[in-house]
């Protein structure tokens, strides 16, 4: 797994080489903030060889923070992952490792009908309770969940899985009332408490899309706050030695899905924050998702913005913008090709912009 120690080494190879707070803390030691995300692409051999070079890349030239999920690309991402993670000559100690689970996975390709091949595989012997299947494709049932750290942790030959997030949790909410959720939340995070103690895995966390970037009327909205206090008393029923494992949270964010910092609704004792200060005020980690727009900000960026960011390239520029947020810790890139791993890796090199030439941008 990862260690403060190992990360910390990860860290000092690089001496100066990067621009400043490159590596940041990330639960137990510290994480670049540029990390490989691995969704995009087809369940192909073809793909898959196109990432295990990337990563490959990726760790040996300044990223050691992987991103991946059971269900992308039919679990042969988080495969590829698990190849590189036992052929790389870097210590496993070094290298915090990411996945998800929450959605039904295909295996190695897409069946021909994929509504007979759940009811198989997950309803009829038991691992998913079809009440709780929404979409036919999302459940977050203690067991399947439990059952999906099983396979990631066999898929990616790891005895530790360093930060296991649900998967889009507010899916459920397109079926449920948000009461409703929070309690199923509170028992998931009681078996993840559970498995924290048992070293399957190092912390927790919600891996959103919709949650914590609309307004509080929208129906896939969840406030940070609530939840919080469910992983507390997750930890406490189960009597985790420490405080609670929830200690990461992931969203999109770019040039132009900013809402994680200009949407306020996030409550406090006082006016409603936005999800990176309600984040940063209670010291979780943040990565961010979809930070190049899928690969649409490579191509431009809009000007006024762009005007204001460093690096060589739009893409450099992209990876910027989404690494200097307030309360960022680290910006996911999906990477398949070796051009864009040297590319993205060396917007590293420029200093982030501070928190008040950030500001700047939305004034
Ligand atoms: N809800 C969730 O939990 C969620 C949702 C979305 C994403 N994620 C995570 O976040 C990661 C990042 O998001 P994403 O992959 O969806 O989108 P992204 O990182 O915004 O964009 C990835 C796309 O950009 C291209 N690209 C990368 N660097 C480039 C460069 N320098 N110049 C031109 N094109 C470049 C990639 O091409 P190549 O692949 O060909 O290099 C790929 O097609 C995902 O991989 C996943 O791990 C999580």
């Amino acid at each position: 797994m990862a260690t403060a120690d190992g990360t910390w080494r990860y860290r000092e190879r690089f001496g100066e080489s990067f621009g400043r707070t490159y590596f940041r803390r990330f639960p137990p030691g510290v994480c670049s903030s540029l990390g490989i995300g691995t969704y995009l692409g087809e369940p192909t051999a073809a793909v898959d060889d196109q990432y295990r070079s990337a990563l490959q890349s990726a760790l040996n030239y300044g990223i050691n923070h992987i991103d991946t999920a059971v269900n992308y690309r039919c679990q042969r991402s988080e495969r590829v992952v698990g190849e590189v993670l036992s052929t790389t000559d870097i210590d496993r100690e070094q290298l915090v490792v990411s996945t998800k689970g929450g959605f039904v996975p295909f295996d190695t390709t897409r069946p021909d009908d994929p509504g007979r091949y759940v009811r198989k595989q997950f309803v009829e012997p038991g691992l998913v309770d079809t009440d709780s299947l929404v979409r036919g494709s999302h459940s977050l049932d203690p067991n399947f969940i439990e059952a999906m750290i099983d396979q990631s942790l066999d898929n990616l030959g790891v005895e530790t899985i360093d930060c296991y997030y649900l998967h889009n949790p507010e899916t459920q909410l397109l079926a449920v009332e948000a009461d409703e959720l929070y309690d199923q939340l509170e028992v998931v995070f009681e078996r993840l408490e559970r498995r924290r103690a048992a070293g399957d895995i190092g912390v927790y966390g919600l891996a959103t899309w919709q949650a914590f970037r609309v307004e509080a009327s929208h129906q896939q909205y969840l406030s940070l706050p609530d939840i919080l206090s469910r992983a507390q008393a997750a930890a406490e029923t189960v009597g985790a030695a420490e405080t609670h494992g929830l200690q990461v949270i992931q969203l999109p964010f770019n040039v132009e899905m900013a809402d994680a910092f200009t949407v306020t609704a996030q409550p406090t004792t006082d006016e409603p924050v936005s999800i990176l200060e309600y984040a940063h005020d209670s010291e979780l980690s943040v990565v961010t998702s979809a930070s190049l727009g899928q690969g649409g900000l490579a191509e431009a960026i809009p000007s006024a913005v762009d005007a204001e960011l460093s690096g060589d390239t739009a893409a450099q520029r992209a990876v910027n913008f989404a690494r200097s947020a307030p309360g960022v810790t680290c910006s996911l890139v999906g990477m398949k090709s070796l051009e864009h791993v040297a590319e993205n890796i060396a917007a590293g090199t420029f200093d982030p912009l501070g928190a008040s030439a950030f500001d700047t941008i939305f004034e």
